[in-house]
């Protein structure tokens, strides 16, 4: 199931905003706020023509994976007969944490059991979990990262005991004014933490999926970087922490525009090949905000816009596809 995640050239969405940040992108976008308009967003989402091409596995939020479209079909049989398998975010947060200002601690391994066990009897076969470590002056702290590390191992061996793949995801924020280095510093001090804690609690690392952030400088620092320099730092940083086991690497976008997250994936794919005999894992993707923005925005829960909205997104995952196989390039948002 982890390999058939990451297979070919195709990668993830993440349409799991919780209700709190859909409500959020929507209200920028000057949407209704209300249940219908998630959901019929969600529809929009699922019944794309041509999804299944680009997207192996999508993951949804509770109150979506219980929905169904206008029709009555549930969300998770229209992605399944698309060949799109369903997956499920299962923290429940990133929640302020106590004695570390400025750092947050995830939350949602209460009753995580139980849970789990639900979402493999509807039909669920991957889920999500969410560690967010912010970077500026004096923090993360030790104590942050170990105590996400472990929450994030401990909700992965969970996972497994249901049978569900587990992604993994340590998200070192784009906030601030930090340099290429520094995040690369971080990220590699975060994802050593967090293989030292998964191997503590018995994960198979066969059977995960690594979901980080692309090695960046931070969105204020005076000193940005080319797509080819981002490629090096983050692929640099994987080779040294991330174990040959793991069958793959699936990137978060971050706050990045559509097309520099796609930029920087075809950078990664085409400079891998720089490296002895190419990364043991597939570096492929599982976008939320590079893959949906313009859809959203175009949509603007317009009914007559839908059409036009499925093809943006069917674009941005398109080109995310051609990314991996480090087939993108300008000439495809021409088009
Ligand atoms: P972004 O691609 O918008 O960062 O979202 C990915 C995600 O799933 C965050 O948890």
């Amino acid at each position: 199931m982890a390999r058939a995640l990451v297979a070919g050239d195709k990668g993830l969405l993440a349409m799991d905003e919780s209700t709190p940040t859909c409500n959020k992108r929507f209200a920028a976008a000057g949407i209704p706020q209300t249940e219908e308009a998630r959901r019929s967003y969600r529809e929009l989402i699922v019944t794309t023509p041509g999804l299944g091409e680009c997207i192996n596995g999508a993951i949804l939020y509770d109150e979506t994976i219980h929905q169904t479209t206008r029709d009555g079909i549930p969300f998770i049989k229209i992605l399944s007969d698309a060949g799109i398998i369903p997956g499920i975010k299962v923290d429940i947060g990133a929640k302020e944490m106590a004695g570390h200002p400025g750092e947050k601690i995830t939350e949602g391994l209460d009753g995580l059991r139980g849970r789990l066990q639900e979402y493999f009897r509807i039909g669920t076969r991957f889920a999500k979990w969410r560690a967010v470590i912010a970077l500026s002056d004096g923090i993360p702290s030790r104590g942050c990262i170990e105590a996400n590390a472990q929450a994030l191992a401990r909700y992965a061996v969970l996972c497994q005991e249901c049978g569900i793949v587990p992604v993994v995801e340590p998200e070192v924020l784009m906030d601030g004014e930090h340099s290429l280095q520094r995040c690369q510093d971080t990220t590699e001090e975060v994802l050593r933490s967090v293989f030292r804690q998964l191997s503590s609690q018995g994960v198979l690392l066969e059977g995960m999926i690594l979901k980080p952030n692309m090695v960046v400088p931070g969105l204020k620092c005076v000193q940005q970087e080319t797509a080819e320099k981002i490629a090096a730092a983050t692929i640099t940083c994987l080779l040294r922490t991330v174990p040959a086991a793991v069958p793959g690497v699936a990137f978060l976008s971050g706050g990045q525009s559509g097309a520099l997250a796609s930029t920087r994936l075809n950078a990664m794919n085409v400079s891998s090949n720089l490296f002895r005999s190419g990364p043991p894992w597939a570096l492929a993707f599982s976008f939320a905000r590079a893959i949906q923005q313009p859809a959203l925005e175009i949509w603007r829960c317009q009914e007559a816009n839908t059409v036009a909205a499925q093809k943006a997104l069917y674009h941005r995952a398109d080109c995310n596809r051609a990314a991996r196989r480090g087939d993108y390039g300008a000439a495809m948002e021409a088009t």
